[in-house]
């Protein structure tokens, strides 16, 4: 049975309900706790606040455990592919085959972008970080499909919706690249697979089709299935946060690349390999990184360690470490970078340091090498978590509306001066 939390204010009691998840997590619902005592809570961060009740994904920091809509991402990483993992995030159930041939073909049929907004990549600069791109262009999708951009009533709109966007979102991204490399952009292949069809776009020539290696087309798909969703991440809480104000499903997950981008969440799969390059070029003992990392007085820190809700290991880097070496086994290749990076992890594994405060390398430390190894160029990486993310920003922004949130609005301590009036210097000015 639920039972009552009793908080105490100025001799006062007052009770509250509690909640325990279907896994046994435990909530106190303060939605009246203002109302009834005139406080409100203070959790910058959100480190201790739930934002909603959620059915689409299961994660248990204590024990290293991630479940998308019960099943464990071991086996979802081991036999799914990414079209049937984005399948059950969105409806919630395995897809049987014919309905998982029929999101296929909605997907396939909706890869070509209009003329139109094919013209707005090419007034673009080279030095387009295709992270920006890949957000206005989100935005402008939504431009030329009218019909997509009311809240979807029936499961049919929602199929059309989502594959419209799974789709879009991969050709968009292959044509940033295409844009920052200054490229020509290349149509997509219906003949291709999800991941092979993104290959094709990103790396075929005019006159040299890509041919895309199997184990690159399941790297990539193995990258995706990891990527899919993450409960209430920082990217994906923008996205409630943004649709909770009724905005449309594009301009929301626009808003979700622009929170990825940063090098604390999404980004930080390119800033690993930055700072594993810097180490190589540099020459310095990884001592002197691990030393710089735990001194409060500088800002650098050890990029894709640490997370705010695992707190033993992130199921996502050791399926990840693993696989590198597979495929690095595979293609029979070495790299430098993946060394330094196994040599830093036994370091900090050793560290009192980090083991008192709980880190370990997360999805984004080894994430970052695979897909060096298979060739993607760093500035596509973060683009890479977006699209694998876009199943799960679907899926939490259509759950949002079907549990009709209130729009999102935080309340606030003010700390600034109290009241004070207005002097004014001079007539003229
Ligand atoms: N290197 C050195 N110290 C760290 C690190 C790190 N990477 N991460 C956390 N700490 C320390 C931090 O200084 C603090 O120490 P103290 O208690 O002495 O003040 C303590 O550990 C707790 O850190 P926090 O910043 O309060 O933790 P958080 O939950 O707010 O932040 C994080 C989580 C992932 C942003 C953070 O660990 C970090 O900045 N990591 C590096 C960036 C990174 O790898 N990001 C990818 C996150 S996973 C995938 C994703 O979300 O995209």
């Amino acid at each position: 049975m639920d039972e009552i939390a009793t908080i105490t204010i100025d001799g006062k009691s007052y009770n509250f309900e509690t909640f325990v998840g279907t896994e046994g997590e435990r909530c106190i619902d303060i939605q009246h706790l203002r109302d009834v005592t005139g406080c409100i809570t203070l959790d910058p961060g959100f480190g201790s606040t739930g934002s909603c009740l959620s059915n689409i994904t299961f994660v248990d920091g204590a024990n290293g455990i991630l479940r998308y809509r019960g099943y464990p991402i071991e086996e979802l990483a081991e036999r799914a592919s990414f079209v049937e993992v984005a399948y059950l995030i969105l409806y919630g159930e395995l897809p049987n085959r014919t309905q998982l041939l029929n999101f296929r073909n909605q997907i396939r049929v909706h890869a070509p972008i209009h003329t139109n907004l094919e013209h707005h990549f090419s007034g673009l600069p080279h030095t387009a970080p295709p992270m920006a791109i890949l957000s206005a262009m989100l935005n402008l999708v939504s431009c030329f499909h009218p019909e997509v951009l009311e809240v979807p009533t029936t499961g049919e709109e929602f199929g059309q919706t989502a594959s419209l966007l799974l789709s879009k979102v991969r050709t968009v991204a292959a044509f940033a690249y295409r844009t920052a490399s200054g490229k020509p952009i290349n149509q997509p292949n219906p003949n291709l697979t999800y991941c092979g069809n993104f290959l094709h776009m990103m790396f075929s020539d005019p006159y040299v089709e890509y041919k895309v290696s199997p184990i690159i087309d399941k790297a990539i798909n193995l990258f995706l299935i990891l990527h899919a969703d993450h409960e209430q991440n920082c990217s994906t809480t923008t996205v409630r946060v943004v649709g909770s104000s009724r905005a449309n499903l594009f301009s929301s997950v626009a808003a979700g690349v622009s929170a990825l981008m940063g090098p604390l969440h999404g980004g930080a799969n390119v800033a690993v390999i930055e700072m594993l390059q810097d180490i190589k070029r540099s020459g310095k003992p990884l001592q002197y990184y691990i030393d710089r990392a735990k001194d409060k007085k500088d800002e650098f820190r050890l990029m894709g360690f640490g997370h705010r809700v695992y707190k033993n290991f992130d199921p996502r880097a050791r399926i990840l470490k693993k696989h590198v070496d597979e495929v690095l086994g595979a293609l029979n290749l070495k790299d430098e970078l993946l060394d330094i990076a196994k040599e830093l992890e036994e370091h900090t594994l050793k560290d009192q340091y980090f083991i008192e405060r709980n880190l370990y390398p997360n999805v984004d430390f080894y994430s970052g090498l695979l897909l060096r190894v298979i060739g993607i160029p760093l500035n596509m990486y973060t683009v890479l978590f977006a699209i694998g993310r876009m199943p799960g920003w679907i899926s939490h922004w259509k759950e949002m509306h079907d549990h009709q949130q209130r729009i999102s609005r935080p309340r606030q301590i003010y700390t600034g001066p109290i009241l004070r009036h207005f002097q004014q210097i001079s007539d003229r000015l």
